[in-house]
């Protein structure tokens, strides 16, 4: 997995406290994985439907925002499967090459996890193609008119790629995947279940009304909800008896500048500069990115998916605009936005 050096609490980029406790509580099977109801529903079929023919599973492709589970849902189809899985990352295929010496090195039934698969470069991906449709890959032996390829057979093998942007996936590598799974953000229901379950794990005090609590500013992440757990336990231990319920973890939250929607300081910042240096917008990501310091990438796949599901903002194409959802969580004056009706009585 990409490691993208992040410190925000609310980050849901992978940080380096996030591997200690993942070893304990990331679940291991189907049954433990909370929420994706839909997800876990087609892949149990698919995975019984493989292993009764005793064939490899279809390739997988899981999209979604970061932190959402695809690397933890990916090591659990392997477990199901009964199979050993071979993560990579896309970015970390530089060559033609290097694909070609982990795809050769192979076992029957293995997976590979591709994580960011949408960042593989072209002459990487061309490689790709054969080897999910053939099960074998092509090298070209010489140079010029002496130049012969030889196929390789490689043992069928299943590949997960996760992604967080699928638009970005060229469509030849696209189609080659038979099954397309989309994770979404998870209720608070579901993250307070999640909370609960990783407290018993971490042998934590927490009662439902903490949980929710926690739940409800997790921005629908589960990796967020974990890491907050940890903050808020550290809180409760120092300010109260170490217990967590409601009260603590509001307080512990507030503490950390995260508001009940689990906003943190660059989301408001982001809001703030739409709302006034923009005018409300449209305001595109360029300038959007360069305003409040932040890559263009971290916008688009961190921020902006979560500020667009609470309706924060909406995009259109003209670039982004503030709707008077924000204005009001900000405290601003609603203005009126000739981009949308929304503004309109
Ligand atoms: N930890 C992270 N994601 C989870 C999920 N979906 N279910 C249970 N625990 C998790």
């Amino acid at each position: 997995m990409l490691k993208v050096q992040d410190d925000r609490i609310i980050s849901s980029h992978w940080q380096e406290e996030d591997d200690i406790a993942d070893t304990s509580i990331r679940p291991l099977r189907l049954v433990d994985y909370i929420g994706q109801e839909r997800v876990k529903e087609n892949i149990s079929i698919f995975i019984a439907a493989a292993r009764e023919r005793g064939e490899s599973l279809d390739h997988v492709l899981l999209s979604g925002p970061p932190g959402l589970g695809k690397t933890t849902l990916a090591s659990i189809v392997a477990a199901e499967l009964g199979n050993s899985i071979r993560k990579t990352s896309g970015p970390a295929i530089e060559r033609p090459g290097d694909l070609a010496a982990i795809l050769t090195n192979l076992e029957a039934g293995e997976i590979l996890f591709i994580d960011e698969i949408h960042r593989l470069n072209r002459s990487v991906e061309e490689i790709m193609y054969p080897a999910m449709e053939d099960y074998a890959i092509d090298i070209i032996i010489g140079k010029g008119p002496a130049a012969r390829t030889l196929r390789l057979d490689l043992p069928p093998f299943t590949l997960i790629g996760a992604t967080t942007r699928p638009g970005l996936l060229s469509s030849p590598l696209r189609d080659r995947f038979g099954i397309n799974c989309r994770l979404d953000f998870y209720s608070v229901e579901n993250l307070s279940n999640i909370i609960l379950r990783a407290a018993g794990i971490l042998g934590l005090a927490i009662d439902e009304a903490g949980a929710r609590a926690i739940g409800q500013r997790s921005r629908g992440t589960p990796r967020v909800a974990n890491r907050l757990l940890k903050r808020v336990r550290d809180y409760a231990l120092i300010k109260a008896d170490g217990a967590i319920d409601q009260k603590v973890a509001r307080q512990a939250l507030e503490m950390l500048d995260i508001d009940e929607y689990g906003l943190d300081n660059m989301d408001r910042m982001i809001l703030e500069a739409i709302i006034y240096k923009f005018g409300g917008g449209p305001v595109g990501l360029e300038t959007l990115s360069a305003a409040v310091s932040e890559e263009n990438d971290t916008l688009t796949d961190v921020y902006e998916p979560y500020l667009l599901k609470l309706g924060f903002i909406q995009k259109t194409p003209r670039g982004r605009i503030a709707t008077e959802h924000a204005y009001r969580h900000l405290g601003c004056p609603v203005q009126k936005n000739t981009e949308t009706s929304l503004f309109e009585d």
